[in-house]
């Protein structure tokens, strides 16, 4: 029988099969050639979704939006600011509400608990667009990525260095076990992995073959990488204060030159954006400033390089999205 995610959620990665993660990435590669041969595919015309975002977003919010539009579905935007959510009416009682009205919740925000609680309240497929635990759509879109430069998955050898237990990483370790991609941490120690994430990937890779390690030496998490990823060393919803212990935690983990040296030979470097590599933005001044460094995870050398395919992962978000969208929504 064929793969049908139709009237299911996309929360986190733990909730699919290697084969649901393949077929969403063979949608979206077939969604991708549509737009790009300029085809229509307003498949869901006359079905509306909502985009809730508690947390700001750039990629994330208008992935959702074109995806839908190029889907013929009419799209709506709240944040906390300019809706009840949260201030005046609960979580639970705003997605009852939607639910009624809506074909589609995204949710962006805190704790992974909430998206879970609005795909329980709405009664309809509800995805999930960042949580302090989780960014598994990110995810999907990294993974078509690495298919598109790498010509496979299965057997590629994965490094993410810096703060590996933020959402982008959790997500990634769990994607790259599904889908047989050999997985690194390099990092400190104390930014690994939570252990009780750690045990449940373990499992999974023990079943798709992926081997999964945690290093806190930067040589032997770079070498042999087909890919290293990065991504800010302090995420949205963490205090402001932590910048100054992270950085000179994470100072070593940067990813310049020199790693990517001691990488395989054709490695690509990937982050999922927003990044710090150079001054250009309020936070990045604000930095350099006060700590000194004009460059934080990535150097502006690798981010503009020949070896980074940032642009084409952004890319990648919208057709990852729409397939997410026709697949639960068909
Ligand atoms: N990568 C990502 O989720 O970017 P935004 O925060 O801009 O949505
Ligand atoms: N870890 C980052 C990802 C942004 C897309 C954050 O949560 O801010």
């Amino acid at each position: 029988m064929g793969i049908s995610l139709s009237g299911r959620s996309f929360l986190k990665l733990f909730d699919f099969t290697p084969e649901q993660i393949r077929y969403l990435l063979d949608l979206a590669k077939e969604l991708k050639r549509l737009k790009s041969a300029g085809v229509a595919h307003r498949h869901l015309t006359g079905k509306n979704i909502v985009l809730l975002f508690e947390k700001t977003s750039t990629r994330t919010r208008c992935a959702f939006e074109v995806a839908a539009m190029d889907l013929g579905m009419g799209v709506t935007f709240l944040d906390p600011q300019s809706s009840q959510m949260g201030k005046k009416e609960s979580i639970a009682d705003t997605a009852r509400v939607l639910g009624k009205m809506y074909d589609g919740i995204e949710y962006r925000g805190f704790s992974q608990t909430i998206v879970e609680d609005i795909a329980r309240y709405a009664g309809i497929p509800v995805w999930n667009g960042l949580t302090d635990d989780f960014h598994p759509t990110q995810v999907l879109a990294d993974l078509l990525t690495i298919e598109e430069k790498k010509g496979r998955l299965a057997g590629i050898n994965f490094t993410f260095m810096g703060d590996a237990r933020n959402n982008v990483a959790n997500s990634l370790m769990i994607g790259c076990a599904k889908m047989g991609l050999h997985f690194t941490a390099c990092a400190p120690k104390d930014l690994w992995p939570k252990q009780e994430l750690i045990d449940k990937t373990k499992k999974i890779a023990a079943e798709t073959g992926a081997r999964l390690r945690f290093t806190e030496d930067i040589d032997e998490g770079a070498k042999n990488a087909d890919v290293i990823y990065t991504d800010i060393w302090v995420s949205m919803g963490e205090k402001e204060e932590v910048w100054e212990s992270r950085i000179k935690l994470l100072k070593k983990y940067q990813v310049n030159g020199a790693l990517m040296k001691r990488a395989a030979d054709k490695a690509i470097f990937m982050h999922c954006l927003p990044s710090f590599h150079d001054t250009n933005t309020t936070v990045g001044a604000d930095i350099a400033q006060r700590f000194g460094i004009t460059e934080m995870e990535v150097t502006d050398e690798v981010f503009e390089s020949a070896q980074s395919v940032v642009f084409d992962e952004a890319e990648n978000r919208m057709h990852t999205i729409k397939a997410v969208m026709y697949a639960t929504l068909r």
